[in-house]
């Protein structure tokens, strides 16, 4: 029996609906700013062995209550953008489709974790009785989450980790102040548009 009960393929549907709102959204920014905001878009149920393994991990039984109610991410969303303003115009509009509501955001892009990760998270409530959690972040964000993903789960990591994270957090900054600049370039290009 499946964790999500008999929900699998509504998780499914919903996931290929907000995939299909999402590239709607992209389509009319798109023709609005002259250029695709959207560097990739990826989509995914979580699977049946990584949500037991949360449920654990969280103390919660492994139940379809525990995945579809007390865990936000059985549908998960993330939205890579080439620049930060079209990170908060697609959360705008993604908060304000019909069928969903916002049940939980984190803006960890002005408030960035310690380690240095960050990525907007937006909770949506769908339908009234599912939750996906759609990351929007970008594409210098994208790479710096996974490069950290990959020492995280790295074994026996050599050296001196402290020294490691700050390097890290150093870079995470650094990629920040990036953003900034590209995001203040695309304006200046955008005024000797009109
Ligand atoms: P979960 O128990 O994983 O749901 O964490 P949470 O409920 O505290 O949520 P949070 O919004 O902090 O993180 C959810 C997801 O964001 C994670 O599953 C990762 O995909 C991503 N994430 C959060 N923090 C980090 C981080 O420090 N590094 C990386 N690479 N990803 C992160
Ligand atoms: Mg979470």
């Amino acid at each position: 029996m499946s964790i999500y009960g008999n929900h699998a393929s509504e998780l499914e549907r919903i996931k290929e609906q907000l995939l299909a709102d999402i590239q709607e959204i992209r389509g009319h920014m798109t023709a609005e700013l002259g250029m695709d905001p959207i560097e990739h878009l990826l989509g995914r149920v979580k699977s049946e062995e990584s949500m037991r393994e949360k449920c654990r991990r969280k103390g919660l039984p492994e139940t379809e209550e525990s995945a579809l109610q007390a865990i936000y991410d059985a549908i998960g969303i993330r939205v890579v953008c080439a620049f930060l303003d079209d990170v908060y115009t697609i959360r705008d509009r993604l908060a304000s489709l019909p069928y969903c509501a916002v049940a939980e955001e984190k803006d960890y892009i002005r408030h960035a974790k310690p380690n240095g990760y960050r990525s907007y998270h937006l909770i949506l409530r769908v339908k009234d009785c599912y939750f996906a959690e759609i990351q929007l972040r970008t594409i210098s964000m994208d790479t710096w989450a996974a490069l950290e993903h990959h020492l995280k789960y790295k074994k026996n990591v050599q050296g001196n980790i402290r020294l490691i994270e700050q390097e890290l957090k150093r870079c995470a900054d650094e990629l920040a102040a990036t953003d900034a600049s590209m995001q203040t370039i695309r304006d200046m290009m955008q005024e000797t548009d009109v």
